[in-house]
């Protein structure tokens, strides 16, 4: 098949009405939108809407958006409208914006892919509305790329993979904004964003303020789940090259990607200077709009390079940005790599119980590290540590065999406040450097350190949360805990410090008293706030 081009510099009337005309005969044609250039056919025609399919090699149950002029048109496809989906039309139409409503039955069912609803929008892009207007029809149309393929932002990329199958492709300009519509379906209480896009969620929670966010539009479906809108099933926008998205502050992206070999960063502006390999900017990192305006013709590219592997810097899931991160997060077949790190402080008083909380944490996917034991290993017979100790203590507190003799070390070095901070400044450096070694390993990691304050760790944890108990609760689990007699555990509870001192510190207190259950629950919503 000859795909006729129409260019709109060449004579804008003509070539509108031209596209109008094969549309109105059933052909199919790729026109300019606000967002994406869409593949369009004659929403009765069912002929023409399998075009469309056969044309993109499109799934049959991914089903397609109807696009309209009017308020009138949106009444003789779609019924049993709510009213808030008619203030979100006023509000956001025309623009980046798709309803799914229940359906009529005017429209052919391939466009619906067999449901009983159908997706609406009012596209605001001049050519788009003028040929809509001139055929009178309106019109459903996907994405004008070949299924699977980065969505087309010029004429030039739907050129690229539609040229010879389809009708006509009519040459307007580069595309505004770059990725697709936002779809909300309102077939569902409250209403669900299934696909992000430049209207927000924030802009939606203007007038709906419950919106829920469908869990596909970030996470990977598992296999077999039902999903809301059939598009979020399928690997999408996808180059050949192995892509990553990869999280983390500049300094991290680009000393991560300056040290491997035969690849190529997609970066933001304000990373370029630092990368040393090659290189796309896709954009500034501040303003969302412009990574969402350039992200597809970037991924568009970058199997031009002929690299092994691709690694883009993730943006921020605010306002457009999560529509850049939803469309990333497919090209990438859901590979995200985490340079930057989550480490929690954990302290608190003996006895308190903050070690119950290990298994939790755990759960939720924290690496723990016992701060006790790495205190331990940096004094181990040989260490570094046990040296410096020796320096400043003298030899008798090592035991015959070379070890360390604990009871020798506690009572030179707890004589005094000033030795108790001799020992300190001597041995922290050697703990840190250990507890460093193990945060590297790991990208979620919860620092269970009984001396969190006093030793300085806390400078590196982002948050810090401390598990305090009334001191009757603590001075029976210490009894319990250790077989010691009540004068013992209440000479340790005076050792420590004061809750007062937990409170000035700490970032979170959370109260481990009778209420297990409670107290596990505050701690996982810590947790989750914090990451
Ligand atoms: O910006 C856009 O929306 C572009 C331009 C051309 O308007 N169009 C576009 O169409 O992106 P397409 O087909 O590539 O994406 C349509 C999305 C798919 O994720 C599809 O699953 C979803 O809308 N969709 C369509 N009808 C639906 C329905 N009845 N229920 C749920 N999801 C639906
Ligand atoms: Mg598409």
């Amino acid at each position: 098949m000859k795909t006729e081009k129409l260019r709109l510099e060449n004579g804008y009337d003509e070539n509108i009405s031209r596209a109008a005309e094969i549309l109105k005969c059933g052909g199919i044609v790729a026109i300019p939108t606000e967002t994406v250039y869409g593949l369009a056919a004659s929403a009765y025609d069912e002929n023409a809407i399998n075009k469309v399919f056969e044309a993109k090699g499109r799934p049959q149950d991914n089903p397609l958006i109807v696009h309209i002029a009017t308020m009138e048109m949106l009444s003789e496809i779609a019924k049993d409208i709510p009213n808030v989906a008619i203030e979100c039309a006023k509000r956001f139409w025309p623009g980046p914006f798709t309803m799914v409503l229940p359906r009529t039955d005017k429209t052919a069912p391939a466009v619906s892919a067999g449901l009983s609803t159908v997706a609406v929008r009012m596209p605001d892009h001049k050519a788009a509305l003028d040929i809509i207007n001139k055929s009178g029809l309106p019109l459903a149309a996907p994405s004008a790329n070949t299924s699977g393929k980065p969505s087309p932002t010029t004429a030039y990329h739907v050129e690229n993979d539609l040229d010879g199958k389809i009708d006509a492709i009519v040459f307007g300009d580069e595309c505004d904004v770059g990725v697709e519509s936002t779809v909300v379906s309102f077939c569902c209480n409250p209403p669900r964003v299934l696909r992000p896009g430049a209207v927000t969620v924030e802009d939606l929670k203007e007038i709906i303020p419950d919106i829920a966010v469908d869990k596909a539009v970030l996470a990977e479906p598992s296999k077999g789940a039902k999903v809301e809108s059939p598009g979020m099933k399928y690997k999408h926008y996808a180059p050949k090259t192995e892509c990553y998205l990869v999280e983390g502050s500049g300094e991290e992206f680009a000393d991560f990607v300056n040290a491997e070999e035969n690849c190529l960063a997609v970066c933001f502006l304000e990373d370029s200077e630092r990368i040393k390999i090659p290189k796309l900017v896709y954009g500034n990192a501040k303003n969302e709009a412009t990574l969402a305006h350039t992200v597809f013709s970037v991924l568009r590219e970058v199997d031009g390079f002929g690299v092994k592997s691709v690694f883009i810097h993730a943006p921020s899931k605010q306002g457009v940005g999560l529509a850049v991160y939803n469309r990333l997060i497919r090209a990438t077949g859901f590979k995200v790599i985490h340079l930057s790190k989550t480490v929690i402080g954990l302290t608190g008083p003996t006895g308190a119980g903050k070690s119950s909380l290990r298994f939790v944490a755990e759960k939720k996917g924290f690496y723990v590290v016992d701060c006790d034991k790495i205190a331990r290993i940096a004094v181990e017979k040989g260490s570094n540590g046990l040296n410096a100790l020796i320096k400043v203590f003298g030899e008798d507190i090592l035991l015959n065999d070379g070890s360390l003799n604990r009871k020798a070390l506690a009572e030179k070095a707890f004589s005094s406040p000033q030795n108790t901070e001799l020992l300190n400044k001597t041995i922290f450096p050697f703990i840190k450097e250990l507890v460093f070694a193990e945060i590297e390993k790991n990208r979620k990691v919860i620092l269970d350190a009984p001396t969190l304050f006093e030793s300085g760790i806390n400078s590196i944890c982002q948050k810090t949360i401390a598990v305090l108990a009334d001191r009757d609760i603590r001075l029976s689990r210490i009894i319990g805990r250790d077989g010691i007699s009540e004068e013992a555990a209440l000479l340790r509870i005076k050792a420590g410090k004061s809750d007062e001192f937990y409170k000035k510190n700490a970032d979170f207190v959370i109260y481990n008293n009778n209420d297990s259950e409670k107290f596990i629950a505050e701690f996982e919503n810590l947790l989750s706030s914090i990451e």
